[in-house]
């Protein structure tokens, strides 16, 4: 050292300086060059080797810490935290709800159309790219756990939160789920499947006990959820606030850990709902593997807990373990994580894509005498308060999102029209008003809406406020009249023999009265399809009797069993108003040449495909959705068709191209309660295919043969 010194002609003191500044450097690099040495940051290691060697170097008390959120949250935004351990660099989780796009009061980010908007398209390629919009805003966030999508089957049509779910049938909400799930994981955050389960109504949600059987929990409740772990491996859960047969969802040793770890599978960490969580002991031995959002359960109690034995140092550490191996393996602990709340999230890109998945999404259910597209108008009367400059583009609660900005319909209309139509408003809260408006234009678009939200279901199925009376009375003045929709779910619609048009446009987004306009003028053709029934009736719905919603004395009794949707209108020969799988188009479509093959098959696994033919018969390009449903025996006891496959394809006039669809081949089956799984029975089953649930020209059978299960 002395020696070398010298050489360089350093005196004592730049020496004393030089040893300073390298102790501080030590200080410096010292955390970064120790993480490289500690054996769980080796990324040549599996997950599950990264976590074990993670947990043994852990005290109780940080174990502790990662099982549960901080509250308040130390840092701006998101919805739940947990810290950062720098001796052990363990990243910090932050946790943000996003459904529609970034939530929990983020500004600039994108509000996309509601997911029930996005699934109406029936396109699980836009159902990815509509999860790659939202992982990526979150991961510019700073957010590497986003809590969605959700993900339950439709069960009540009143239910406050169908606008943020994905639709009516276990299979459609699966392929939807999984697809949104992978584009989320591809950008960087976690994603959360919630809520699980059987939650399927916001009255009384923090206490309702959801009375349902095993055969219908496996059949129709389940399988969203699985598909999200087979299909979009899903690295988090979110347990929800009712119970599923008198034990909170939180602590339901069946629900967490038979059905999601045991029988699914499920290998990642299960959080509660905020507030969720009911227990110490019982949630810690029933499966809850975090509490949010805080520690009221999971942090001081839990620390006493293990240490008196009521819970073992092993639970804990499975519980710490399915963390800290879903933190690895989506590569939390090796990437840098640059993002941060005040970041701007937004892109021209993502604007565009929030218009075309509105323009998608969007479902034209009536069309008499051709209406639409609109052709040679002179002038229009956009009516209602909805089509004004406060639409109802999104939903309330924790999927609500701070739009950038809002086109009206009103404005995209007016845009769209040009200086050649002109285009009036009134926002129709004087009915008189209202109608000489309407008899002043040629064609008049009313707008209507439902506001829909978390903690509160709808009363009933009728638009709110004066709105029916609103279409009756502007119909009267003017036949020539178009409904629009902005709502979350199924209305009744007793004005619908009076209207020429009824378009579904949902919760649209921010890009509201663009998406509108371009469907109205026929700028892009309408390939929306319902992703759940329209009821004609409030009573003739599958869960019409307080016992089943909202439940007498606490308890909603599924009753209703395997007849959830479409299944309960087939099996009672109730007629919808629009059923499932129901939208048309400005063009038409022929379907041909089904074939279906093997026609024979057994043992398992089965693998049947179905190739039809289809082709545009009209004269402008459009999309036709091909929806396949199977019927089983009638030994096998269930209801007469289910969704088994589908596909979207988009077709150029007079083109015609062969689709192909691979059919679910657990629905060539049913849940033997008795037996504890699926089974297959030998006999005929039919495949249907059409163009929605009940428009099924196309059949052929299947026999099965022998199914050994
Ligand atoms: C309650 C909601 O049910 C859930 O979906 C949401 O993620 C949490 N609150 C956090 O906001």
């Amino acid at each position: 050292m002395g020696e070398w010194r010298r050489r360089v002609g350093f005196s004592e003191v730049t020496g004393a300086v030089f040893m300073l500044l390298a102790a501080l450097l030590f200080v410096v690099v010292a955390p970064v060059r120790s993480s490289a040495r500690e054996p769980w940051m080796n990324k040549s290691l599996s997950a599950g080797q990264r976590a074990d060697l993670l947990i043994r170097a852990m005290t109780l008390d940080e174990k502790i810490t990662m099982v549960h959120g901080v509250h308040p949250i130390p840092v701006k935004g998101y919805v739940g935290y947990v810290p950062a351990n720098p001796r052990l660099h363990i990243p910090a989780l932050k946790l943000s709800d996003g459904r529609a796009g970034v939530g929990n009061g983020a500004k600039d980010v994108t509000l996309l159309p509601a997911p029930i908007a996005a699934t109406a398209s029936w396109d699980t390629g836009l159902l990815n790219t509509y999860g790659r919009v939202l992982g990526e805003e979150q991961w510019k966030k700073g957010t590497n756990v986003e809590l969605g999508p959700t993900i339950d089957v439709v069960r009540v049509p009143e239910w406050g939160r169908t606008f943020e779910s994905l639709g009516e049938d276990p299979y459609f909400n699966g392929q939807m789920a999984a697809a949104e799930i992978k584009g989320i994981q591809s950008e960087g955050p976690i994603a959360d499947a919630n809520m699980y389960l059987t939650m399927n109504q916001e009255s009384n949600r923090g206490k309702i006990n959801s009375v349902v059987d095993e055969r219908t929990l496996q059949e129709i409740y389940l399988p969203p959820f699985a598909a999200a772990v087979s299909g979009g491996d899903v690295g988090t859960f979110m347990c929800a606030y009712v119970k599923t047969n008198d034990v909170y969802s939180c602590e339901n040793p069946h629900v967490l850990n038979g059905l999601l770890k045991k029988q699914i599978g499920f290998e990642g960490w299960v959080m509660s709902d905020w507030g969720a969580t009911h227990s110490t002991v019982g949630s810690a031995e029933g499966g809850l593997d975090q509490e949010m959002p805080s520690d009221k359960y999971y942090g001081q109690a839990l620390k006493a807990a293990v240490e008196n034995g009521q819970v073992s140092v092993a639970t804990l550490d499975e519980h710490v373990r399915r963390i800290l191996v879903t933190m690895f393996r989506h590569g939390l602990f090796d990437k840098e994580q640059t993002g941060n709340w005040s970041a701007n999230a937004r892109s021209p890109k993502h604007d565009l894509f929030s218009r075309k998945a509105a323009e998608q999404g969007i479902v034209l259910l009536k069309n008499r005498g051709d209406i639409l597209p609109l052709a040679g108008v002179s002038s229009l009367a956009v009516i209602g308060a909805d089509g004004g400059n406060k639409p109802q583009v999104e939903g309330t609660g924790s999927s609500h999102v701070v739009a950038p900005y809002v086109v009206s319909p009103v404005e995209g209309i007016r845009k769209r029209a040009g200086a050649g139509i002109r285009v009036s408003y009134a926002d129709g809260s004087n009915l008189a008003q209202a109608g000489s408006a309407a008899r002043a234009a040629s064609v008049v678009i009313v707008f209507v809406n439902t506001i829909e939200g978390e903690g509160h279901d709808r009363p009933n199925l009728e638009l709110p406020g004066n709105q029916d009376q609103l279409i009756a009375a502007v119909a009267r003045a003017n036949p020539k009249t178009i409904v629009v929709l902005n709502t979350g779910g199924p209305v009744l619609m007793p004005w619908i023999g009076h209207v020429r048009g009824v378009i579904e446009a949902w919760y649209p987004g921010q890009e509201d009265g663009n998406a509108i306009a371009a469907i109205l003028f026929g700028d892009v053709d309408p390939a929306g399809k319902l992703p759940l029934t329209f009821p004609r009736t409030a009573v003739e719905i599958p869960t019409s009797t307080p016992e089943q919603w909202p439940g007498i004395d606490g308890r909603s009794v599924f009753s209703e069993k395997l007849e959830v949707g479409y299944r309960w209108y087939d099996a009672t020969g109730h007629k919808p108003l629009f059923p499932f799988g129901y939208g048309m188009s400005y063009t038409t479509f022929r379907l041909s040449h089904l074939v279906v093959a093997p026609t024979t098959a057994g043992p398992l696994p089965l693998d049947v495909h179905a190739t039809v033919n289809v082709t545009n018969t009209g004269r402008r390009a459009g999309a036709e959705v091909v929806e396949a449903y199977i019927g089983q025996p009638v030994a096998n006891g269930e209801p007469p068709r289910q969704l088994c496959a589908f596909a979207k394809v988009f077709l150029k006039p007079g083109e015609t191209r062969q689709v192909k669809l691979s059919i679910d081949p657990r629905s060539f089956s049913y849940y033997d309660t008795a037996a504890h799984h699926w089974v297959s029975p030998p006999g005929r089953y039919t495949v249907m295919v059409g163009t929605s649930s009940s428009d099924l020209p196309l059949q052929r059978e299947v026999t099965i043969e022998s199914a050994t299960n």
